[in-house]
């Protein structure tokens, strides 16, 4: 099955928004296999965001990601790498579509509320950057009755 990672950024973290964010990605029909909440290094953002580093934002772009606490999310599904990507929205809030996250939340590309990986590589780059193997929880929806 396939994974992607994904990230509610110190913005999103400070609005109050991990609860919507995690709910969209519910009732889309992917499953959460782990999450956790994480202040960054420095090291870790620069590694992270290492294909940008010749780029002017590349310093902004990690003092932000290291200016609070991010929430750290694996998600499975189908598709879950291009179709959570489709769900965050463009990478610049002003370009991104109503209905996604970045479109109903952001107003600003260095503070865009979500980061989700890009492709297969990156996904499984990103995971293990931030989760070992035993954060990670596949399991059955075995419940059928839940009341
Ligand atoms: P990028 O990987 O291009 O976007 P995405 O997050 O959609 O995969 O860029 C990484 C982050 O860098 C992006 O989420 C916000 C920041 N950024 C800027 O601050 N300015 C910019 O011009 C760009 C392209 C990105
Ligand atoms: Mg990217």
């Amino acid at each position: 099955m396939e994974r992607t990672y994904l990230m509610v950024k110190p913005d999103g973290v400070q609005r109050g928004l991990i609860g919507e964010i995690i709910s969209r990605f519910e009732s889309k029909g992917f499953t959460l296999v782990g999450g956790k909440f994480k202040q960054i290094s420095r090291e870790l953002a620069e590694t992270h965001y290492g294909e940008h580093k010749e780029r002017p934002f590349f310093g902004e772009l990690v003092d932000f990601i290291t200016s609070g606490p991010v929430f750290a999310m694996v998600w499975e599904g189908d598709n879950v790498i291009k179709s959570s990507r489709t769900l965050v929205g463009a990478t610049n809030p002003t370009e991104a579509a109503p209905g996604t996250i970045r479109g109903d939340y952001g107003v600003h590309v260095g503070m865009n509320i979500i980061h989700g990986s890009d492709s297969e590589e990156s996904a499984k780059r990103e995971i293990d950057l931030f989760f070992t193997s035993d954060e990670l929880i596949t399991y059955e929806k075995t419940l059928k009755q839940w009341i």
